[in-house]
């Protein structure tokens, strides 16, 4: 018993092999941080609200850096100072005490001190100014991140979360209380150097909107209009990702922001306002439109060819119930949202099912955006798979009711059908 004291409690070769290994595991994580730049790094701005953000982030680093080390050097040096283990084992050696438990004779005995006022008035008065300054540079921050300088008749978006996929509808008027000119999801084509403000919403649950490398995060919240604003220095794709938890499928509610030069992005708009021509017998695709009108036009528009409200989005909420018998529960058909991305220009996009798949093979992202469907070579299997069986590849919620339903009634020549005309809207 005596013989393992020397080593004190952690001092055994157990211990110092389990340090090691948490040192080093320590360390492996600190370095993957300098690995390939990540789609999701908060720290590689790539426009002004972002760089407002870190403007604020690193100095307060820096301060909180300096009061780490300030307050942990104090702990481990008062620690080192007056630790009693010599006393102890003086003690130990007296050999009327071999246990080494009384430290300390009648007349040695530390003095004793209770408080002390210039202390204690330092520790609380110094960390209030810290704050204080924080705090004042944080509410410039929060006024400058929220000061909307677009025009009144600029563009605007409209951001609807959904289980589990991004709405963005575009109102190039700048008017969000009519039907949007521009309804598309998954990637929200932005010109560069641009303000855009957003009005961030909901269809069911709570989502929240981040492309991290163009501004911080705003909540979705059904009822509820957040404007936040987002704007990019160049033209590049910006991945995003819903960041609060909304069901089984919240890691895979991606999306991206792709830039455009605003020449490229004015080509783009006027290629979105274009509706789909519905085709007619004998034309490219006409079975597939038939698949399509039978089976998928439930839920998603085409402009042109399904049009529900003339507004380019679903939105059955209150009548999902009768879509889909199996919500009869008001309960959960409230919460279900009963739309689907519009598809009038899917071909025109690089992503599918909250940007989970490539639409393209993986050249695609070399390609320029506004020629991809002209370029690209379709990412097929995944398509595919996600027509025939979409839970199977990306779960749904556990009655099945959110998300994509399958669709185990079509035949493989349907499905090959269904692709070319999907195709087909450019
Ligand atoms: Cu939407 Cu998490």
């Amino acid at each position: 018993m005596m013989g393992t004291r020397t080593h004190g409690r952690f001092g055994g070769p157990f211990w110092r092999r389990v340090r090691l290994v948490l040192i080093a595991l320590g360390a492996a994580l600190a370095l993957t941080a300098c690995a390939d730049e990540h789609p999701l790094d908060t720290l590689a701005e790539a426009g002004p609200d972002a760089q407002e953000i870190n403007d604020l982030f690193f100095p307060v680093l820096g301060v909180a850096i300096v009061v780490f080390f300030l307050v942990q050097g104090a702990i481990v040096y008062l620690a080192m100072r007056y630790r009693v283990r010599r006393k102890a084992e003086a003690a130990r050696a007296r050999s009327d005490d071999p246990d080494g438990d009384d430290l300390y004779g009648d007349d040695e005995y530390p003095e004793q001190v209770h408080g002390n006022l210039r202390l204690e008035l330092a520790w609380t008065i110094i960390p209030t100014i810290l704050l204080a300054v924080i705090s004042v540079f944080t509410l410039i921050s929060l006024v400058e991140l929220n000061e909307v300088t677009a025009a009144e008749d600029d563009l605007r978006v409209t951001v609807v979360g959904q289980q589990w996929w991004w709405e963005f509808q575009y109102h190039l008027d700048g008017d969000t209380s009519t039907p949007p000119d521009i309804v598309t999801a998954n990637e929200l084509v932005m010109p560069a150097r641009q303000q855009v403000p957003l009005e961030i919403t909901s269809r069911d649950v709570i989502h929240s909107f981040w492309i991290p490398r163009l501004n911080g995060k705003r909540d979705a919240v059904p009822g509820r209009n957040h404007p936040w604003i987002i704007e990019a220095d160049e033209a590049g794709r910006y991945m995003g990702q819903c960041t609060e938890f909304c069901g089984l499928s919240h890691a895979y509610m991606r999306m991206y922001a792709v830039v455009l030069e605003p020449a490229e992005w004015e080509t783009w708009v006027q290629g979105q306002l274009v509706d789909a021509a519905p085709l007619e017998p004998g034309e490219p695709g006409y079975e597939g439109q038939e698949v399509f009108l039978a089976n998928c036009a439930n839920c998603h528009v085409v402009n042109g060819v399904t049009d529900v409200n003339l507004d380019g989005v679903v939105d059955r909420t209150a009548d999902y119930a009768d879509v889909m018998p199996r919500t009869n529960d008001p309960l959960t058909s409230a919460l279900v949202a009963g739309a689907a991305p519009n598809l009038t220009h899917l071909a025109s996009r690089t992503t599918f099912a909250g940007s989970i798949f490539d639409l393209y093979d993986g050249r695609a992202e070399r390609i320029p955006y506004l020629e991809v469907a002209d370029r690209g070579d379709l990412n097929r299997g995944d398509l595919e798979a996600w027509i025939r069986n979409a839970p199977e590849r990306k779960a749904n919620d556990a009655d099945g009711a959110r998300g994509m339903t399958a669709f185990p009634g079509l035949t493989e020549g349907e499905i090959d059908a269904l692709v070319e005309y999907l195709m087909t809207l450019r």
